[in-house]
């Protein structure tokens, strides 16, 4: 399976990287597509893969977003992976969304930093929404952004909705930029089922372009795009794909 691949790979990392007392740094997303390799990672982390050198950034939260709203990608967090896992609490970064927001490009400087500073993302994990957008890099973003406040597109509140429960889905974001999910060492973008096939063929076959954000990653040499066979329908005759 797909997502036991990407778990097995980052495990991999984990533990060659443990073995001789490094660090990994993993880049984190939320939504439905990371959850079963969370739900991997879990497994391996109880087989005896340590996450105690494990320190995390994640792609993105709303804005404006309490850490301790339900709505939070915090709590995503917490409650789909680092609640399960011996990862440090201190290793774990989210932005927070719950920052003034006179304060946030200084908190965003600060963000990017820390990435830097750790020495950057060993590696990224991205779904993609149907916008065409990594983290919430909507249409428009540039190759060179960084992370940033940013305003969501419609249709990405539309999809959130179902998070919500009938309260307002927020209209902004805070996001790592394309330029910071570039600069990982490895990129696994992930998706499945038929709802992807389309944004996936437009981001992979047409020019790239800022209108699809996602087509930055063409080409890429660090990429592994990890895809179903529904969410591949529209780009296996066009370009190779191995079947794991
Ligand atoms: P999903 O969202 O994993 O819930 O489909 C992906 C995204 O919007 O990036």
């Amino acid at each position: 399976m797909a997502s036991v691949h990407v778990a097995n790979s980052i495990t991999d990392v984990i533990q060659k990287n443990n073995a001789i007392n490094r660090q990994t740094i993993l880049g984190l997303s939320t939504g439905n597509t990371p959850k079963p390799v969370y739900d991997e990672l879990i497994r391996l982390n109880k087989a005896g893969t340590s996450f105690r050198n494990v320190v995390s950034f994640n792609l993105d939260e709303y804005y404006p977003m309490s850490g301790s709203s339900g709505k939070s990608y915090h709590s995503y967090m917490h409650n789909h992976f680092f609640s399960h896992v011996d990862i440090p609490s201190q290793n774990i970064h989210i932005p927070d969304g719950s920052i003034a927001e006179h304060e946030i490009n200084e908190y965003c400087k600060s963000y990017e930093q820390k990435i830097t500073d750790f020495g950057g993302i060993d590696i990224q994990i991205l779904g993609i929404g149907r916008t065409g957008h990594v983290g919430f890099n909507e249409p428009g973003s540039g190759i060179d952004s960084i992370t940033r406040l940013v305003y969501l597109e419609d249709i990405t509140r539309q999809d959130a909705k179902i998070h919500f429960n009938g309260s307002p889905v927020p209209e902004k974001a805070i996001t790592m930029g394309i330029k910071t999910i570039l600069e990982a060492k490895k990129i696994y973008l992930l998706a499945w089922g038929e709802k992807k096939a389309e944004i996936i063929a437009k981001s992979f076959l047409q020019q790239v372009s800022s209108d699809c954000p996602v087509s930055f990653l063409q080409g890429n040499k660090k990429l592994e795009l990890v895809l179903d066979e529904p969410a591949a329908a529209m780009i296996q005759n066009e370009i190779q794909v191995n079947r794991i």
